[in-house]
């Protein structure tokens, strides 16, 4: 059996474009793979975990190696249930808009819970961090309203897509194709760049 993670952070629902092109991924790779479970997160939908001051404390109690108050073990053990659902694919599919020139906060404190020392990366004082989810391969798919890449700062920045390859990179998986749709609002007609987005998502799918 191939897992695949899909993680929406739109909260647009089905009027989602970057959801809508996410889904074309994955539907012509479960046609194609008959061993492919799929794994839905719907990051506004599905009640995270807060990662707030106990939170905090465990993860640095672990980082120091001193004991976590029941409080801490407790907020750890959430975050870990969080961790292990997304540990458990072997293929990502990440749909990501652009809010305010970087990835939507629900999407950050997804990422702030699954972040773990021990989980996701190991550290050594002497060469630094290693990402331990090896083997992996992830799609990202990006949209934004406005910006697109190259047109100047007054038409906005984009922190969304350097802060999700660094992250992949972070913790390990270096697989990982992309896929930008934009700009979705500042155009005359966005339905032949949504086609088309559409239309290599769907070509992608081949390659998996
Ligand atoms: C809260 C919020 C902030 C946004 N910030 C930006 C932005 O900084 N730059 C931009 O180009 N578009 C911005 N947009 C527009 C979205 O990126 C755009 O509508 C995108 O296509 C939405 O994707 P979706 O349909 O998958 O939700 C923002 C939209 C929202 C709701």
């Amino acid at each position: 059996m191939t897992s695949l993670l899909h993680i929406n952070a739109s909260a647009r629902g089905e009027s989602s474009q970057s959801r809508a092109i996410a889904k074309a991924f994955i539907d012509k790779l479960a046609a194609r793979r008959s061993d492919l479970t799929v794994d839905t997160l719907d990051l506004f939908e599905t009640g995270l975990p807060d990662f707030g001051t106990d939170a905090a404390a465990a993860k640095l109690a672990v980082f120091t190696g001193s004991e976590q108050t029941p409080e801490q073990a407790a907020a750890w053990e959430r975050a870990r249930q969080v961790f292990d659902r997304f540990a458990a694919a072997d293929i990502y599919v990440l749909n990501i808009p652009i809010w305010n020139a970087g990835v939507p906060y629900i999407f950050k404190q997804w990422v702030d819970l699954v972040t773990q020392p021990g989980w996701a990366f190991s550290f050594d004082p002497e060469v630094g961090y290693t990402g331990l989810l090896e083997g992996k391969r992830a799609l990202t798919v990006y949209t934004s309203g406005v910006h697109s890449p190259g047109v100047p700062i007054e038409f906005g920045a984009d922190f969304a897509t350097p802060f999700v390859e660094d992250w992949l990179r972070f913790v390990g998986i270096k697989d990982v194709t992309e896929i930008r749709f934009a700009p979705t609002v500042l155009t005359a007609d966005p339905q032949p760049g949504f086609l088309a987005a559409e239309e290599r998502a769907r070509e992608l799918a081949g390659d998996y």
